[in-house]
């Protein structure tokens, strides 16, 4: 028995049959187990003799399991290291990375420009009421220029904003004039109900600007403007204005540029009269002023709206603005950033 199972252990090709084995010779049913239960039948003389030989083989047999298990295991152990060796020499699948959105690159600009000029970011709610979309933006209830803007209501007092200009009176109302001057931007989304086309969206953003401070004209807007614009488009820009209407402004203007290049194929920027229609601008109406509790006779100001989705357009000739909506990667991937 003794030799027998030696050379099985030695031959054991895994941990499973060598447990086997164990069981088998060892185990509560094997050969051994049943010569020391049958023990109590022998005589006094012969009991310890087959007793220490019975012990002396189990006990040789234990070792030589254990050693061929050391074995086995260390085996296992390679043959496991061998399979899970990772290939260094493959090639790499590479990760796709994401590019920040082009009009968030473009307001990022653009608040970078006026942050350098000590303009301070403020944040508005996309969601107003009609109180600071309208009413304090000298828009009363029956006003013929609120067809201007098509508005979504959520009731009749609150609606989803129609332009950044009620940041203007929410920054006003609480700022501090005896720091100095108010000199703030505020992009964001805007919301109106236009049904989408190529040059619509119910949904595009603005960038508002407002400053507020004594003695402030429109040569101050002109020439903030001129150097934002060359800042944008290239130092040899020109602005001109033309007059407007807005009703939170007087006298109100319209602010074109000098026609400059872009780029892609889609780009048709400079047409017929050399400029393009970039942004609306004006003096803060003294109305505007008053419901915000400054006083007109001391203070004045200039405000202007600009509309990133369009200097993205026009910037990179992109002739539709649902392209920016669609989250189509196609489209989106091709602005890479810095
Ligand atoms: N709120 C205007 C609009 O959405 C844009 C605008 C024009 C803003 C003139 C201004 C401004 O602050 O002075 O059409």
């Amino acid at each position: 028995l003794k030799e027998a199972t030696i050379v099985k252990i030695k031959q054991a090709q895994d941990l499973k049959e060598l447990n086997q084995i164990r069981v088998e010779t060892l185990g509560k049913k094997g050969p051994i187990t049943e010569v020391l239960r049958g023990m109590k039948d022998l005589s006094a003389e012969e009991r310890p003799k087959v007793g220490s030989f019975a012990n002396e083989i189990r006990d040789l047999l234990t070792q030589e399991i254990e050693e061929r298990k050391a074995v086995l295991e260390t085996a296992a152990m390679n043959e496991a290291l061998e399979k899970e060796t990772i290939d260094v020499t493959l090639p790499g699948r590479s990760v796709k990375q994401g590019t920040r959105h082009i009009l968030t690159q473009i307001m990022e600009e653009i608040e970078d420009i006026f942050v350098g000029m000590g303009y301070q970011i403020v944040e508005g709610y996309e969601v107003e009421s009609d109180h600071y979309n309208f009413e304090r933006m000298n828009l009363p209830k029956d006003h013929p220029a609120r067809d201007m803007q098509d508005t979504f209501y959520i009731s009749e007092e609150i609606l989803i904003r129609t332009h950044t200009s009620p940041v203007q009176a929410r920054t006003m109302e609480k700022h501090d004039f005896s720091k100095g001057a108010l000199r703030m931007i505020s992009p964001g989304k805007v919301f109106r109900r236009d049904t989408d086309d190529a040059t619509h969206s119910h949904q595009f953003h603005q960038i508002e600007g407002l400053v507020i401070d004594k003695n402030v004209t429109m040569g101050d807007l002109k020439g903030t403007l001129e150097v934002v614009m060359k800042k944008m488009f290239g130092e040899d820009r020109q602005i001109r204005l033309r007059p407007s209407y807005f009703p939170f402004t007087e006298p109100s203007v319209e602010v074109d540029v000098s026609c400059f290049k872009c780029g892609g194929s889609g780009c048709n920027v400079c047409k017929h009269t050399g400029w393009i229609e970039i942004l609306g601008a004006g003096m803060v109406h003294p109305n505007v002023l008053e419901m915000s509790g400054i006083d007109p006779e001391e203070y004045s100001g200039f405000a202007f709206g600009l509309g990133p989705d369009r200097v993205a357009m026009l910037r990179y000739g992109v002739n539709d603005i649902r392209n920016f909506y669609q989250n189509d990667l196609r489209f989106l991937s091709q602005f890479k950033g810095e």
